[in-house]
């Protein structure tokens, strides 16, 4: 089988999509990231694909009025390239559900909790640590899910929990769970490439 051809999202510092580099630099891992395209034309992240002699469009949503048009840019900036999955990567924009619909089962997102917990809109960033800490929550985590309409409520593939202790902030904890992010998502890329073997099989 060949390798996935991933694109990645990004909008912000993309220590995910880092991650996905190193993995992708694994001879053994099965995906390549083919493009990455931000929102955002400061995103850090920009820098780290380019290090990585990734290609990188950037799509500003400020420069549109409609969400639509700004997906329409997106959709043919993935055209110019077979594209096997979407990953999201810390991408702050909510995707449409007509661009969703477009790539069924083919988007990924991380969030930074054990979803269907602390999920939905509005939950997002240190959103969510802070929410977790008020809930009193003794257990937190992230999920690696596909994405659907609704926001934050796709198939969950895989998640990884760890313990919120007593002395945690919203920062220490999130300083743990983009940790976990880091090990989940080529971990979920991994476990999809061997479903499709499967299939093929
Ligand atoms: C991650 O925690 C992700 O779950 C959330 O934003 C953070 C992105 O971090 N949506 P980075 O840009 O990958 O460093």
């Amino acid at each position: 089988m060949s390798d996935l051809n991933l694109a990645v999202l990004i909008s912000g510092n993309g220590s995910n999509l880092q991650a996905l580099i190193d993995a992708c630099a694994q001879s053994d891992f099965p995906a390549q990231i083919s493009v990455v395209i931000s929102n955002n034309p400061e995103a850090y992240g920009l820098h780290r694909a380019r290090d990585a002699g990734i290609k990188t469009v950037t799509i500003n949503h400020k420069d549109y009025n409609r969400r639509e048009e700004f997906e329409a840019d997106i959709q043919a900036a993935l055209d110019k390239q077979p594209i096997d999955l979407i990953c999201l990567a810390g991408f702050m924009r909510i995707l449409t559900s007509s661009f969703v619909e477009r790539w069924p089962n083919r988007i990924l997102n991380t969030h930074p909790s054990l979803l269907p917990k602390f999920g939905g809109e509005g939950m997002y960033g240190m959103n969510v640590h802070k929410a977790v800490i008020e809930a009193g929550e003794t257990e937190t985590g992230c999920s690696i899910h596909y994405v659907i309409p609704e926001v934050d409520q796709g198939p969950v593939i895989l998640q990884k929990t760890l313990d919120v202790r007593a002395e945690d902030t919203p920062e220490t904890l999130r300083e743990r769970v983009v940790a976990r992010e880091h090990a989940a998502y080529p971990e979920a890329i991994r476990l999809i490439a061997s479903e499709k073997l499967k299939k093929q099989a």
